[in-house]
């Protein structure tokens, strides 16, 4: 396959981020894309010369395609990818892959029993600072993780269909593990609807396997319409990271002063930050395509994360640590 050929359903924020990002993908090209809101639909496909859709199901029965990218509100994206991977499809689908097990069950067994690519955009394994912090950590400038903390003040992504743990924390939660190297063990959490009808203040800690422990903290106050903050550290034997994931990251070794490692400003929608981040996940999901391999998230990693907060919600029910696997 010389380009693989890409329908976008959804083309809201993300969708058109995932436009921008394969329109500077190479081996991609956007052929079609979809959404009910006919205006926003017709708007991108008018800018990257697609054919527009206000439905997604006559979009991939019509459209000559070899791949989907999902950016619909969460609690479609199982219905969606396993729609496109019935009709032969690799998917790239958003953050959270799903809100149930079953759903996640459902969307990687269509995908492997198809040999399909299914990759979730857990996109802060793109963000710069976040794989330089991961760079560090693996080639042992701060020896043996001991723990990880993140803690985010942000708004309720209720237009997602999300509570803030679905919506916000599934990002921080993978970033986590991901630097952790390891996979979750116990959790023990606190989750409560204290200003709205979701989900929307929780605090967690996590075990890993191999030893290591962290704390993620999530918490929305009235007022707070979404410019909140994040930070995150990563404490090892020989040193420790700290980061706000987008502009500055630091490093503090043993004995030493901590240091600004890099400082760089978040830019705009399109600014290069954005595109280097998202266009890099667009690439490996399209290069993973045409290798014929795995990709770096696939639905396995994206289901770990929707388990944690399964399990996150339900110590918080029963005030005990809960065990991975959930039953
Ligand atoms: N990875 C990231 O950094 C990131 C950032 C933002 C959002 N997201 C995720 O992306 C998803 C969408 O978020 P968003 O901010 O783009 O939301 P959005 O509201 O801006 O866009 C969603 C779009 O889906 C369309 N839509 C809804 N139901 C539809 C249907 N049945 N058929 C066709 N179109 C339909 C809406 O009209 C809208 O245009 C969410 O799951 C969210 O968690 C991820």
């Amino acid at each position: 396959m010389e380009k693989v050929k890409v329908g976008i359903v959804g083309c809201g924020y993300i969708g058109r981020t995932h436009a921008m990002a394969f329109s500077y993908t190479p081996k991609s090209e956007i052929v079609a894309v979809a959404d009910k809101d006919e205006q926003r639909a017709k708007e991108l496909a008018s800018r990257y010369k697609a054919k527009p859709y206000t439905d997604y199901k006559t979009m991939i029965e019509k459209e000559d395609l070899d791949a989907v990218s999902i950016g619909l509100p969460s609690p479609l994206h199982a219905e969606a990818s396993v729609y496109a991977l019935r009709h032969g499809l690799h998917v790239f689908c958003e953050k959270p892959m799903a809100h149930t097990l079953e759903e996640c069950d459902m969307m990687i067994e269509e995908a492997r029993k198809r040999s399909l690519n299914l990759m979730i955009a857990q996109s802060h394994r793109y963000w710069q600072l976040d794989r330089e912090a991961k760079w560090i950590i693996d080639n042992g400038f701060i020896g043996e993780i001991i723990s990880l903390s993140n803690i985010t003040m942000t708004g309720i992504p209720e237009r997602w269909g999300d509570d803030i743990l679905m919506g916000t924390a599934v990002h921080f939660i993978d970033t986590i593990r991901w630097w952790a190297g390891s996979d979750v063990e116990t959790v023990y959490g606190k989750a409560g609807s204290y200003v709205s009808r979701w989900i929307d203040n929780a605090s967690a800690i996590l075990t890993f396997k191999n030893g290591a422990f962290a704390s993620i903290e999530i918490y929305n106050t009235p007022g707070n319409r979404g410019q909140g903050f994040m930070r995150s550290h990563v404490f090892g034997t020989e040193g420790m990271l700290e980061t706000d994931h987008y502009t500055e990251l630091y490093l503090q070794r043993k004995g030493e002063q901590k240091v600004l490692l890099h400082s760089m400003g978040s830019g705009g929608f399109e600014g290069p930050n954005r595109v280097k981040t998202f266009s890099l996940e667009t690439k490996e999901f399209i290069d993973s395509i045409i290798e014929g391999r795995d990709p770096a998230v696939p639905g396995e990693e994206g289901r770990k994360n929707i388990e944690i907060i399964l399990a996150w919600v339900e110590s918080s029910k029963t005030g005990k640590p809960v065990k991975l696997p959930l039953k």
